[in-house]
């Protein structure tokens, strides 16, 4: 913030969000007063790892989903590096109009390769892949059948397209087949959309069912691999791996490069022509916008080189996901629907409880996250734990440990 400009009236003064903010401020001064550190937009130094220096202080980290520790991996910020001695720092155009370098189709070879699919395309964002994919396919006549936890960005594609949005109960073939049978009908196409992993739950969907249920509705299916490639399968492979499906088992697998990848950036798996139309022509994809930095794709292409060489890093993370949900189960916690994966809610109920935790925890050494609404319902805010491959038993334990002492206090 601009501390020598003096605060100006704005058209925007009376927005919700912006009234909002403020109330944070207020609160977060308040907080400072009372020499207890502000768990938001706080910057870190270094990598954003197992540990974390932070408020001036070493921490050990529950707040990187960098699950396979590829973001600070020597082999991997060498790739970025070589890649912007090769490309510079941008490529400095739309990949459509001159933008286009060799490493994104190395990329998206790749990722075909993983998903089983025939082609693939790689953007700058994740959150923009779901947000303009959905605008791109779908319009007015269309229908987006979406698990009741989609993440944010899949509702916004939702909106972009102006498309009829429903929603299912999560992770539930019986309310999906409900609301199809229902709403079905008066769609042209249908999409289903579901998450391969949910990021707020750390739960996975009971995928061949709900496969099972849209394709008798003759629904496509999109799959949303965030929180599953890297994390999920006895490869990394993500929720397809998992379950053994064929690539074309769902019509569209997205992804994220931001987290199991250690880079930033988002991809889609699919379909050969469609994967074309959305290289030619897909608004925020690959036209109307830069193409993804150089070095943030080769980072990527890294972090796979890595994961084929280092397989053991995918069963690590696993285990550190298993130990850290029965140690925080095992201490009476609720993690309500999570099955023992990587991401671990402590779910504590009220803003206030999971944010005044979230400062304790950094007085102990321990940074975690506090997740409020909107991003999990009024009442079920949480702290939000990601074990990683790189974690020690040790840090688990301390970590848990310190929960253990700061709610009992509280
Ligand atoms: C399920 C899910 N999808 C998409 C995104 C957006 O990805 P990105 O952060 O890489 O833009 C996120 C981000 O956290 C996510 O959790």
């Amino acid at each position: 913030m601009n501390q020598q400009v003096k605060a100006r009236k704005s058209v925007f003064d009376d927005h919700p969000e912006v009234v909002m903010a403020r109330q944070r401020l207020e609160f977060s001064s308040h907080v400072a007063s009372l020499g207890m550190p502000n768990p938001y937009l706080e910057p870190h130094e270094g990598f954003n790892a197992t540990t974390v220096r932070k408020y001036g202080r070493e921490m050990i980290n529950f707040s990187s989903y960098s699950y396979l520790g590829m973001a600070g991996h020597p082999r991997v910020r060498a790739a970025a590096k070589a890649a912007i001695d090769t490309y510079g720092t941008s490529v400095s155009a739309s990949r459509v109009v001159s933008g286009e370098i060799p490493l994104y189709t190395q990329l998206e070879g790749k990722l075909a390769q993983l998903y089983d699919a025939e082609d693939a395309i790689v953007t700058t964002s994740g959150y923009i892949t779901n947000a303009a994919v959905l605008g791109f396919l779908l319009g007015p006549q269309d229908i987006a059948v979406c698990d009741a936890l989609a993440h944010n960005s899949l509702v916004s594609g939702t909106r972009w397209s102006g498309c009829r949005r429903v929603n299912f109960r999560h992770n539930d073939p019986a309310s999906l087949e409900a609301v199809l049978r229902m709403s079905r009908r008066t769609a042209k196409r249908a999409l289903v959309v579901l998450e391969g992993h949910y990021s707020m739950e750390g739960d996975i969907p009971p995928l061949p069912e709900l496969i099972e249920v849209a394709r008798k509705y003759d629904c496509a299916v999109m799959i949303d691999e965030a929180h599953s490639f890297g994390v999920l399968g006895a490869g990394g492979r993500g929720v397809r791996e998992l379950y053994g499906l064929p690539g074309d088992a769902v019509d569209i697998w997205m992804g994220t490069l931001s987290k199991a990848l250690g880079s930033c950036g988002g991809f889609l798996a699919g379909n050969r022509d469609l994967m074309m139309a959305l290289k030619y022509t897909g608004p925020g994809l690959s036209m109307f916008t830069g193409g993804p930095a150089p070095s943030a794709i080769a980072a990527a292409l890294g972090a796979l080189e890595v994961l084929e060489a280092e397989p053991e890093r995918v069963q690590r993370l696993q285990s550190n996901g298993k130990t850290l949900w029965k140690l925080v189960t095992d201490n009476g916690f609720e993690t309500g629907i999570a099955q023992g994966t990587p991401i671990v809610p402590v779910i504590l109920g009220g803003g206030g409880r999971a944010a005044l935790a979230s400062t304790k925890l950094i007085e102990e050494g321990v940074n975690v996250s506090p997740i409020m609404a909107p991003a999990v319902p009024d009442g079920e805010e949480r702290l939000r734990f990601f074990a990683t491959s790189e974690h020690t038993t040790d840090q688990l334990t301390t970590g848990v440990e310190a929960l253990v002492r700061v709610i009992r206090a509280m």
